[in-house]
């Protein structure tokens, strides 16, 4: 990816007020393949406008479909969706257009798509994915990078999976849909998008239950309709937010994110010595930026700690009193903001798929590179933090999944803007 974009910031001053969170990146993008279960029109509001979602909307402007994102309403009419197949230009400008083999086989009898291998944070096979639908009844054929599926109808089955991907627990759920007779998933994905995917196949008419639990049935259903839905805050934005105004000092209030979704992320701050005050739909946190280091922390699936929260949370830590261990158990090049957290002075030593991160009194402000999108994310922050200018290059990645981070930052004090 060509880096052009920058973000400035001036960092050492705490964070306060009060704004909302953006709605959930990956709540919204398998919500787009699942449109094509109806032909008809879906409105979808509270929707992010983020490079992935536009992405997305590509995908099924190109498939003969119509997708429109305006001021946060998406418009999706999937009536003329008749092409099945994703060209390579597409699926490499977002990995996760995986999410529409499930349903385009389900709905058009084939799916052709390519997944352009390993990503900036790991391998990403769809090895779990090809299973499912296999087991569905879908015939695969894989060539080099090149996925074909074909079906003449796909037929209920129960499948377990052997590890709880969400990826691959929503494309079975969205081709399940289209099967005949019911399917029950075992080891299903537990986040909280994946109830939210329930939901809305639910308000297209589907017959889905179990999402969030240990067991997922979904009731083959024909003549879905189109639907009107909003999708739930993000809880990632949220714990980048979260971590920086931890690592900053500072009192702020988060609206439109469920602290349910996010109970993982909220313990460690608990355990830094944060204050954390939640009511239904939003998140408050006070930080003195004197913070404890939690001894470990291990990225788990959901309701683990999350993944993607990682990179925040270890420039949050990288100036917290104590050492913290780090284990990434997801992804398996998940560290990559580390080295450019050393050149702002952290004590970090990586081995594999740990980081030792012993706290140091402050950091302070550099040039910086992001090579992937939480990465970006925790560059920001750890700018925020930083004594002095940071210059961060590659806002493509922050964009890929933060609304303006630049204006909501901003709303919390930050000195922080965006250049090229
Ligand atoms: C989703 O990716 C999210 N993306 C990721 O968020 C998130 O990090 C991830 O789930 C884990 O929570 C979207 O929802 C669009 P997985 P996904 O399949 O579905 C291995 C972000 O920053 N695996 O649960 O690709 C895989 O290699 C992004 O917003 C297989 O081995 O994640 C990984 O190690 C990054 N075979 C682990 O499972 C498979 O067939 C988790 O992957 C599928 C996955």
């Amino acid at each position: 990816m060509i880096l052009v974009g920058k973000i400035v910031i001036n960092g050492g001053r705490r964070l306060s007020g009060e704004i909302k969170v953006q709605g959930s990146k990956n709540a919204v993008l398998p919500i787009i393949a699942a449109c094509i279960l109806c032909k008809d029109e879906c409105v979808i509001y509270n929707c992010p406008d983020i490079s992935d979602v536009r992405s997305a909307c590509e995908i099924i402007n190109h498939l003969g479909g119509m997708a429109d994102l305006n001021d946060g309403i998406l418009t999706v009419n999937t009536k003329n969706v008749e092409r099945s197949e994703i060209p390579k230009e597409l699926m490499n400008k977002m990995r996760s257009s995986v999410m529409f083999m499930g349903v385009l086989l389900g709905m058009t009898g084939g799916a052709a798509l390519c997944t352009p291998g390993g990503c900036e944070i790991g391998a990403r096979p769809v090895d779990i994915h090809i299973k499912a639908l296999k087991m569905l009844g879908a015939d695969v054929v894989e060539e080099g990078e090149c996925i074909s599926c074909y079906s003449k109808g796909l037929n209920g089955c129960k499948i377990h999976l052997e590890f709880p991907s969400v990826g691959a627990t929503e494309n079975a759920m969205m081709a399940a849909v289209t099967a005949k007779g019911t399917t029950v998933i075992s080891n299903p994905a537990l986040e909280p998008e994946i109830v939210e995917l329930q939901n809305f196949i639910n308000a297209m008419g589907g017959k889905i239950s179990g999402a969030g639990t240990k067991t997922l049935v979904i009731e083959g259903t024909e003549n879905l309709h189109g639907t009107e839905f909003e999708v739930r805050g993000d809880r990632i934005v949220a714990a980048t937010y979260l971590f920086g105004v931890a690592g900053t000092g500072g009192n702020i209030r988060l609206n439109s994110v469920k602290a349910e979704d996010m109970e993982a992320v909220l313990s460690v701050l608990r355990e830094t010595g944060c204050e954390i005050y939640a009511n239904e739909n939003s998140i408050s946190v006070w930080s003195d930026g004197k913070l404890k280091s939690p001894k470990r922390v291990r990225t788990q699936v959901f309701p683990g700690f999350p993944t993607d929260a990682q990179a925040p949370l270890t420039s949050c830590l990288s100036v917290a009193h104590g050492t913290a261990v780090i284990h990434e158990e997801i992804f398996e090049n998940r560290f990559r903001h580390v080295e450019e957290l050393l050149k702002m002075g952290a004590d970090i030593r990586l081995d594999n798929r740990v980081a030792v991160v012993c706290g140091v009194p402050c950091l302070y402000g550099a040039n910086v590179v992001a090579r992937e999108l939480r990465g970006a994310g925790a560059l920001c922050i750890a700018g925020l933090m930083a004594k002095g200018k940071t210059v961060m290059e590659g806002t493509e990645y922050l964009d890929r999944g933060y609304v303006n981070i630049e204006q909501a930052l901003g709303m919390l004090g930050a000195d922080i803007k965006r250049e090229g």
